[in-house]
Order: structure tokens, then C-alpha cells, then sequence
């Protein structure tokens, strides 16, 4: 390139993960633009251009990736809860936008690199490598339904891959860590830390033997930025953690590590999904291919992970960003 200054795309770089990798980037000296439905009022990088769009507008998404050295495509309706209550809407927004990003990047010869999910693995027996088998339920239950559309997403990139195109498929393991969105369709990080400086209930769904990797957003920022790399084309890569810990543990952790007196309290998952959902007991990602092709692994342990992101939230009133 010339010693020219990169730039970079990111879609949903508004939301939660793409706000860290807009720094990163911007950080390690490249250029980037944000497009997203919502822009934050406060706080947004002074680095970075942003600007409000939808990726269902073709024209838009095509002139931004020509103007750019590769694309960041996050920009989607995600988590399960979310889904079941929404199938519809997340095909059509994710799949026509990720549709768009990669006739986009195949027309500029543009790499891309695509946001999928652990999610994808189902109820597969773990450790997860990106070679095995995928399980899940039938489609009438809409359990599944983030991950049938994640992974549907992953063959058309898969597919464009075969036609020429540069690019990666990551699949993100449970990331937390600062302005994790919060509310019905958040992540559980965020609402045992809000419950906990509270003083409310940490709720626990179910009976919180259910295991998980959470992966610190500044890792999993960094593992996206790696997966830029051309080694990567045409490859599905975990971008995780091997720590595994209960949600029990987890709850027990941000209650130790809050000082919070909150109960913690479990409800079954009758209560707070729709009909139909089935957990998914373990989730531990196999992280060799991630470590071998990118050089990616994790450096923020969870207790340090949970620290930074306490802190952050018992800042946030200050900031006003929001109430605790
Ligand atoms: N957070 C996790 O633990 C996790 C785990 C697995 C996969 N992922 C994937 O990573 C990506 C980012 O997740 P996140 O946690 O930052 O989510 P997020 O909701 O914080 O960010 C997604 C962003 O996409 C934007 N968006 C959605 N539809 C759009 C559209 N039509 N046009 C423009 N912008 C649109 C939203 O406004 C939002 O800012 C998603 O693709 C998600 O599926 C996240």
C-alpha cells in the first residue's frame, strides 16, 4: 500500500465491540469510518468518522467499502432472546446486509472480515473446533434461530470466498467487558455487574451449572483486527477464551469482586424465555487454530477483565451515559 495510511470500514461500529475496534484501529494509526443505525451522543472517538446509515442501503454500503481497504462487517440483530422474539426482522437485516457488504468487497476486491458466533456450534459437544459438526434443533424452535442465520451468513461468506473473495469468518465466544449493552437483550456480564452495584437480585436462569468462555473486549477486538490478515482468507476462526467458569461462579465473582450484598437468586428458564428455549450446558472454544493462524490469544484474565469493567459501570452515572 505504499506506506499509506489504512483505512478501515467497520459496520455496527457503533455497537458495543465495534466501539473498541474503532479505537484499536485508530490507536495502532489507521484511519476508520463507522456505520451504523445509532451513533452515541456522548463520548464518541473524535479518531474516528462516523457516520448514521443503514447496510440495507446497497448504494451507501458500496460507496464506503470503495472507499476503504477492508471492512470490519459487525452491523446485526444478535443474541438468542433477541431473536426468538424477532426471527424475521434479524434474517432480513443480517443476511440482505451481509449480502451487500460482500457484493460490495467482491466488486473492490476489499477483504472482509465477518462477525459470527459461538453460537454457531449449537449443542455440540465442546471443545468447539471450526472443522466439526454443527447441532442444532429444528427450525420451529426459534432457539436456534440466531444461530441457523448466523451460520447461514457464514456459507454466503464462504461461498463469495469460493468466487475470489478475501474472507474471514470469526466466531466471537461470550464478550463483556465496558459499555456491554445491558437491558432485556444484554449480555449477562453487564446485568450480574448493574444488579450487583445496585444492591438488586443477581438472577441466575436456571440452576447456573451452565458454563461459558468470556472473552475481555479488548481481546476480542484485537483477535478481529488479526483475522485482517490475508493467511486468514477463506477461514472460520474462534476468537475466545479457554477460561470456563459457571454462571453460578461468574454471579459469585461480581458479587465478591463489587463488595454487593445482592442475593443471588435463580430463575427457570421457563420464566424469562419464550416456549421452547434450551440452554446450551457447556461453551468452550477450542483455540489452536486461532493461536497457529492468527497468533491470536487472550492476555486480560477474567478477574482483571471484571475489574476494568466494574469500574466502568460504577463510572457511568459520572459520565452521564447513562443511570445506574
Ligand atoms: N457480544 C458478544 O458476545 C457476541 C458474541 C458472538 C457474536 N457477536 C457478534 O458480534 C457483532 C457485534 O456484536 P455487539 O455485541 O457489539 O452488538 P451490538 O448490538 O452492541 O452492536 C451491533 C451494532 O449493529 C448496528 N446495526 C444493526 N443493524 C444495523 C443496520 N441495518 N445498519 C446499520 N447498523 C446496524 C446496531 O445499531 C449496533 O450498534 C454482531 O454481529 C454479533 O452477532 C457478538
Amino acid at each position: 500500500m505504499n506506506g499509506r495510511r489504512l483505512r478501515y470500514l467497520i459496520t455496527g461500529g457503533a455497537g458495543f465491540i465495534g466501539s473498541h475496534l474503532a479505537e484499536q484501529l485508530a490507536d495502532s494509526g489507521c484511519g476508520v469510518t463507522v456505520l451504523d443505525k445509532r451513533i452515541p451522543e456522548a463520548e464518541p472517538d473524535p479518531r474516528v468518522d462516523w457516520l448514521e446509515g443503514d447496510i440495507l442501503d446497497e448504494s451507501l454500503v458500496g460507496r464506503l467499502v470503495e472507499r476503504h481497504d477492508g471492512v470490519f462487517h459487525l452491523a446485526a440483530l444478535l443474541g438468542v432472546r433477541r431473536t426468538m422474539a424477532e426471527p424475521a426482522a434479524m434474517v432480513e437485516n443480517n443476511l440482505l446486509g451481509t449480502l451487500h457488504v460482500l457484493r460490495a468487497a467482491r466488486r473492490e476486491g476489499k477483504k472482509v472480515v465477518f462477525a459470527s458466533t459461538s453460537e454457531a456450534y449449537g449443542k455440540a459437544e465442546p471443545p468447539f473446533r471450526e472443522d466439526m459438526d454443527l447441532l442444532f434443533g429444528p427450525t420451529q424452535k426459534l432457539r436456534w434461530s440466531y444461530a441457523i442465520g448466523k451460520t447461514l451468513e457464514e456459507v454466503l461468506c464462504l461461498g463469495y470466498a469460493r468466487k475470489g473473495l478475501p474472507v474471514t469468518v470469526i466466531r466471537y465466544f461470550n464478550v463483556y467487558g465496558p459499555r456491554q449493552k445491558t437491558g432485556a437483550y444484554g449480555g449477562v456480564v453487564a446485568k450480574f455487574i448493574l444488579a450487583a452495584l445496585r444492591g438488586d437480585d443477581i438472577t441466575v436462569y436456571g440452576d447456573g451449572s451452565q458454563t461459558r468462555c468470556f472473552t475481555y473486549v479488548r481481546d476480542a477486538a484485537e483477535g478481529t483486527i488479526s483475522a485482517m490478515k490475508r493467511e486468514a482468507d477463506g477461514q472460520v476462526v474462534n476468537i475466545g477464551s479457554r477460561t470456563e467458569i459457571s454462571i453460578r461462579e461468574l454471579a459469585e465473582a461480581v458479587k465478591r469482586l463489587t463488595g454487593s450484598s445482592s442475593p443471588i437468586v435463580t430463575v427457570p428458564y421457563g420464566e424469562v424465555f419464550p416456549p421452547g428455549f434450551e440452554e446450551v450446558p457447556r461453551r468452550v472454544p477450542d483455540m489452536a487454530k486461532a493461536e497457529s493462524l492468527l497468533g491470536f490469544r487472550p492476555r486480560i484474565p477474567l478477574e482483571a477483565g471484571l475489574g476494568e469493567t466494574i469500574a466502568w459501570f460504577r463510572e457511568r452515572p459520572r459520565r452521564g451515559s447513562g443511570r445506574l
